[in-house]
């Protein structure tokens, strides 16, 4: 039975219903991705990938404050999306040697590019420093002493910022909190003073601010703002101890986005306008300037942006239990479920405007029981060969990847306004063998065994 269905019930960004009712995205109609790229795909919106870094901005310009806006890359990045960002004059968190060569073949400026990352390796800091990126966070004493040596060695001066773990325990997954006070990531606040001295005497480092991170799909202020005072009243003891004054604070990213209808996150504006009411009044309590501020959004720039196509393969109905809907991914290109136990929402594409009629659990086609997408969701009866849409897949998916099971990645498609171009090419067999190497010795019981075991 069919029921109208306006682009307001669909209610997703980038989604619309053309005169031949065929839903589209970004202009494009999903079986025309679907049938041009083969699923499953990935399918990012130019357009909302630009608002989103626009909003951010647009409501930073409001507050008159020093500030930066650095993209966290970790969620999605390839050289198409450094270039983007790069037109809408966002900076980089780039948490590993790779996704700042990423950023740089992306035509990415390196001095906008802020280094983080809790065990940075040699070569990444020499590479880091020998490509000027601007600045290093220095996560751990250890790091502190490998970055003056390398520095030293090149002789260069390092812009660095410290984190600190604020000890704020948001209320998020646990597998995706990071301000709690036993994180592994940056130095303990209670001992940040002590080791101060330590970080300011390096010869070839140049302190710049404090940096902390306290969790990620945050949906409200509430521990924004505890993180906010925490930190300024570190800038305000550096300040009273040391005489040394911090220019920068980096509040770390972590603002929630809609992947059900059950999250209800604040808007980017309303989120960089509370945080900034509630640094400078701190600031103006403890007397302090307001520092620059540095926010580091990735999930809220890309997430929204992102969709995933499937196809269904196999139906499978165990009589008064559970009926699955197998789809062509799974695990391997979303591995948010298994991890996080995250939820997401899904439509057939071909049946978009026909109501629900049963209840199903879409189930991923890799060789774990715990790859499922959706357990219970309300769907059109469904047929193999139907196409599936995922909304809210643009964070953490294509980055977080695998090639389990032997599947090659899919596609990255980038889509903007009817048209529609690859990101990233979809892998081939050859793709993932290209770096498998037979040692020589195996080699020669290869040709002896000639593929027969049986002497
Ligand atoms: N800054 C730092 C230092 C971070 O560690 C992260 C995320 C971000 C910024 C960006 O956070 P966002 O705005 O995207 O929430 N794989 C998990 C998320 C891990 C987040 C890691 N750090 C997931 O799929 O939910």
């Amino acid at each position: 039975m069919a029921i109208t269905l306006t682009k307001e019930a669909i209610n997703r960004p980038g989604f619309d219903i053309d005169e031949e009712n065929k839903l589209v995205f970004e202009g494009c109609r999903l079986e025309d991705l679907a049938s041009n790229y083969g699923t499953p795909n990935y399918v990012f919106s130019e357009n909302i990938i630009r608002e989103k870094c626009r909003e951010h901005i647009k409501a930073f310009d409001k507050c008159n404050i020093d500030y930066e806006v650095l993209y966290a890359g970790k969620a999605f990045l390839v050289q198409a999306m450094a270039h983007i960002l790069n037109e809408e004059g966002m900076s980089l968190d780039a948490s590993s040697g790779g996704e700042i060569y990423m950023a740089l073949e992306g035509g990415f400026p390196a001095e906008r590019i802020y280094f983080h990352g809790n065990n940075k390796s040699k070569e990444e800091i020499y590479f880091a420093l020998e490509k000027n990126i601007g600045t290093i966070i220095i996560d751990n004493l250890c790091e502190l002493e490998l970055v003056e040596q390398i520095a030293s060695i090149l002789n260069k001066r390092a812009n660095i910022m410290v984190r600190i773990i604020p000890g704020v325990d948001a209320n998020t997954h646990e597998k995706i909190r990071t301000g709690q006070v036993d994180s592994k990531f940056g130095i303990p606040i209670q001992d940040f003073l002590n080791f101060f001295p330590a970080i300011i005497a390096k010869k070839h480092l140049i302190y710049q601010g404090i940096h902390c991170h306290i969790g990620s799909q945050l949906l409200n202020m509430q521990f924004y703002h505890l993180a906010a005072r925490e930190m300024i009243e570190m800038i305000k003891s550096i300040e009273e101890n040391y005489k040394v004054k911090t220019n920068i604070l980096n509040l770390g990213g972590g603002l929630g986005v809609r992947y059900t209808q059950e999250d209800v996150p604040l808007s980017i504006s309303e989120y960089v306008i509370q945080l900034v009411d509630r640094v400078k009044e701190i600031c103006h309590e403890k007397q302090l300037a307001v520092p620059k501020i540095l926010v580091e959004p990735g999930r809220a720039i890309i997430a929204e942006a992102g969709i995933t196509l499937y196809t269904i393969g196999a139906i499978k109905e165990i009589k008064g239990l559970k009926k699955y809907l197998i789809v062509d991914g799974g695990m391997a290109d979303n591995p948010r479920p298994s991890l996080y136990d995250a939820r997401y929402e899904a439509l057939i594409v071909n049946k978009f405007a026909m109501k629900p009629s049963e209840t199903v659990t879409v189930a991923g086609r890799y060789c774990e029981s715990g790859d499922v997408l959706i357990e219970n969701i309300s769907l059109p009866r469904a047929e193999c060969g139907d196409l599936m849409v995922f909304f809210t897949t643009g964070a953490y998916h294509y980055a977080m990847s695998s090639n389990y099971n032997g599947f090659p990645r899919p596609p990255v498609i980038l889509a903007n306004n009817g048209k529609h171009g690859l990101m990233v090419q979809g892998e081939t067999y050859q793709y993932l063998n290209q770096n498998h190497v037979i040692p020589d010795w195996l080699q020669q019981n290869r040709n002896k065994y000639n593929g027969n075991n049986s002497k």
